[in-house]
């Protein structure tokens, strides 16, 4: 029995997050869930967007898995992403982006894997006032956070057959910051002479990105970078929708997808439930529960070749609810055709 924090989040959140755990059950798996309520709901409701309790229940569970959840954008409460990966030291955020069987894109290959330093650069929300017409926000880059995160990006590729890393970084500009990101990342280049190593600026990659996707294997960048990125990247394989996360720290871990609450169409049962369902098969990997990932991974493909059946992002009439059930059914089913 794997006990399990779960995070419904806001917007779309409980319509996925609740989606995700049926499908999850659905596969036999034994899961004692803690669900724990973060977020702009909870602020609405306790005043606090981040309640102790959910720290408690992550540190006494270790894994969460978690739904999208709203930051105000300009004032408010600062984001509890960034909290919790800094409460935790979530270091790493791992977004794989891969090209999936069915969805048509303009790309035939794509099949790459961001690793985004997680816990420092613009995201360490010091901002100032300097008077009303300037304001400064700092960019913190430390060499311990970059030589971890490079070292992790060297790790993952070595331990999942990827043949490249590439650095991402604006160093000709933020000579000091950038530049300390790259010399951090090129001093643990070395323990890894089997891994290809390039080096890429931000801008140039963006372009690359969407004329030669199949170029890139991993690519790691410091943090807004890799939240940008990520974005850019799930444009390639068919929306955002599609792609699933992990932030992983040496003894917490928090699966989420990239999308946000998505706030034009929560509460329209329109959400796609598959990228949190992917981030959820990255989850299950994690405890070493491979056969209930594999299942699901099958499901996926499956629902993947019927497009009707797939919400309205991806083409198809579905609804969150009707996917939900679909990938259930076949699951339980477990016999591909079984469902037409
Ligand atoms: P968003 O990712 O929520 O939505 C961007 C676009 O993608 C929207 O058109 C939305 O409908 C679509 N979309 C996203 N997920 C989808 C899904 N599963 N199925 C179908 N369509 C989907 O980004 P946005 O609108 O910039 O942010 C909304 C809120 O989410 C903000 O408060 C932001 O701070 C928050 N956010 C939270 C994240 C998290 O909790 N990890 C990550 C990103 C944003």
């Amino acid at each position: 029995m794997h006990n399990i924090t779960l995070i419904p989040g806001d917007g779309i959140g409980p319509e996925v997050s609740f989606a995700v755990k049926e499908i999850i059950d659905s596969t036999g798996v034994s899961i004692n869930w803690d669900i724990q309520e973060a977020g702009e709901k909870a602020f609405n409701t306790v005043g606090n967007p981040l309640p102790e309790s959910v720290i408690e229940s992550i540190r006494k569970n270790k894994i969460a898995l978690k739904g999208p959840v709203t930051t105000p954008i300009g004032k408010g409460f600062r984001s509890i992403n960034v909290a919790l990966r800094k409460e935790f030291n979530l270091y790493a955020n791992l977004r794989p982006v891969k090209k999936l069987p069915g969805i048509r894109t303009p790309f035939d290959h794509v099949d790459l894997v961001i690793v985004r330093e997680n816990t420092e650069d613009l995201y360490s929300g010091i901002e100032k006032i300097i008077d009303n017409d300037h304001v400064e926000a700092i960019k913190m880059i430390s060499r311990e956070a970059s030589r971890k995160i490079g070292l992790f990006a060297f790790d993952y590729a070595r331990k999942n057959g990827r043949k490249k890393v590439t650095a991402v970084h604006k160093a000709n500009i933020l000579k000091y910051s950038d530049g300390l990101f790259l010399e951090s990342v090129r001093e643990i280049k070395g323990e890894f002479p089997d891994i290809e190593y390039e080096e890429i600026i931000i801008d140039n990659l963006c372009m690359q990105l969407v004329q030669r996707p199949e170029y890139f294997d991993v690519l790691v960048m410091p943090n807004l970078y890799g939240d940008i990125v990520s974005d850019l990247c799930a444009g390639l394989v068919g929306g955002l929708g599609l792609v699933p996360g992990a932030n992983l720290g040496d003894h917490y871990s928090v699966f989420e997808a990239v999308h946000g609450s998505a706030l034009d169409i929560a509460g329209k049962n329109l959400a796609n439930p598959l990228a949190l369902l992917q981030s959820a098969v990255l989850m299950l990997e994690h405890i070493n529960e491979t056969a209930a990932a594999r299942s699901i991974k099958d499901a996926i493909n499956w629902i993947l070749s019927r497009k009707e059946r797939l919400t309205p992002d991806l083409g198809g009439i579905g609804t969150t609810t009707s996917m939900t059930q679909d990938l259930v059914a076949y699951i339980r089913k477990n016999s591909v055709g079984t469902l037409n």
